[in-house]
């Protein structure tokens, strides 16, 4: 039996709940194909852990984490904790340490779903690629004067050469695997005159090495409008860090609602394990309700899924996903009355039903 070793921090606010309801649709798929087994090791890291123990993670929590093939993650932040904390000493730590420097954003329109955009010619598919390890991520920057009238604050975004260049190599690559080969280099070049033209350019050199791939550059507020206008003229876009943080929550709206969309964060190279999450957060209003929707968090496992070569449990469970979508067994945030666990056990059913 193939075996993956998959690390599971539920972190915090619905978290747990979005990740529950994950790990049941998993234990389904595994018992029902008998295919390959997920041994998982949980881990209870988060705002809690740090109330006890004053850290997000142990010292060794990377070196625990690379034991593993895979990380699946439910949400981090807090209330009482300042989110440049949290976020910092787990999340982030995680992406940055481990070098995870593509985040794929997958955006579809799932059957039952109202996107909305009020009339779309053809279903919503796209694919954002979000750098993952630079730009304002970077963590550069710093404070003066705290406090004083003249106190200084910069936040600097760095772009390399050689995270610019690995990420536009991983995008065109993607577009090229695409129904349309198309890609939209998205920038902010007309106002920021280093970083943003070094990435004009490196899509261009690229570009030459990816004949049959269609290269559009783009900028950023220009698509916001795209995509809300002509959304069937999009495929695979590229861009930096923050700009592709911001247009993946819009994307998600767009397709439905921020609750659907999953987020890969992967080191190509297999080195580190890659890290599956949910694109939300801890959703602070809806915590301890029972109605968080948690196919953002299902979807991821597929992804994960794919990630570890079992394409067929993958499809399998992205077409669950679809079945009850389509059976209208939605959350609040779709116009739907279902819970988080009425959603799992409906795909399990399905699951167990298809198998
Ligand atoms: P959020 O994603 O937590 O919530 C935004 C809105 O979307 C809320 O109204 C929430 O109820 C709704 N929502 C989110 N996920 C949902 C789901 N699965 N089902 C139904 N509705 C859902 O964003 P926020 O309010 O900006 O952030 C809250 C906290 O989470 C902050 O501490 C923030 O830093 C953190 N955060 C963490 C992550 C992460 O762990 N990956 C991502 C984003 C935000
Ligand atoms: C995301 C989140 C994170 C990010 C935050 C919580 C640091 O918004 O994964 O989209 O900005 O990357
Ligand atoms: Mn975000």
């Amino acid at each position: 039996l193939r075996t993956h070793r998959i690390a599971c921090i539920p972190g915090d606010g619905i978290g747990p709940e979005v990740i529950g309801a994950t790990l049941k649709v998993l234990e389904t798929l595994e018992r029902s194909l008998k295919t390959f087994k997920l041994d998982f090791t949980q881990l209870p890291w988060g705002s809690d852990y740090y109330r006890s123990q004053g850290r997000y993670m142990p010292t060794d929590g990377i070196q625990l984490l690379k034991q593993h093939d895979a990380i699946l993650f439910g949400a981090v932040g807090d209330k009482d904790v300042p989110d440049h904390i949290s976020l910092w000493e787990l999340l982030l730590a995680i992406r940055g340490q481990m070098q995870l420097y593509v985040n794929v954003r997958p955006v579809r329109t799932l059957p039952g779903i109202q996107p909305l955009i009020a009339t779309p010619v053809k279903p919503i598919d796209w694919v954002i690629i979000r750098e993952n390890s630079e730009g304002e991520y970077a963590g550069q920057g710093g404070r003066t004067h705290v406090g004083q009238p003249w106190e200084c604050a910069t936040e600097v975004a760095i772009y390399t050469r050689h995270g610019v260049g690995r990420i536009m190599r991983f995008a065109f690559e993607t577009a090229l695997s695409r129904p349309q080969k198309s890609l939209i280099v998205v920038t902010k070049s007309n106002a920021m005159r280093n970083g943003m033209v070094l990435w004009d350019e490196i899509a261009t050199e690229i570009s030459k090495d990816y004949p049959s791939v269609t290269m559009e550059k783009m900028l950023v507020d220009a698509m916001t409008v795209r995509m809300v206008k002509n959304p069937h003229t999009i495929d695979t876009i590229v861009g930096t860090n923050l700009q592709m943080d911001i247009l993946s929550d819009l994307a998600a709206a767009l397709a439905g609602s921020i609750g659907i969309a999953s987020s890969s964060n992967i080191d190509p190279s297999r080195q580190s394990p890659s890290f599956f999450e949910p694109v939300h957060g801890s959703a602070f209003d809806i915590t301890g309700k029972g109605v968080a929707n948690p196919l953002g968090a299902i979807w991821s496992a597929t992804e994960m899924l794919r990630w570890l070569k079992e394409d067929d449990a993958a499809d399998r469970l992205m077409s669950a996903i679809e079945k009850v979508c389509e059976g209208n067994i939605l959350t609040r945030d779709l116009g739907g009355h279902a819970g988080t666990l009425d959603v799992a056990d409906a795909i399990s059913k399905e699951l167990s039903q298809s198998i």
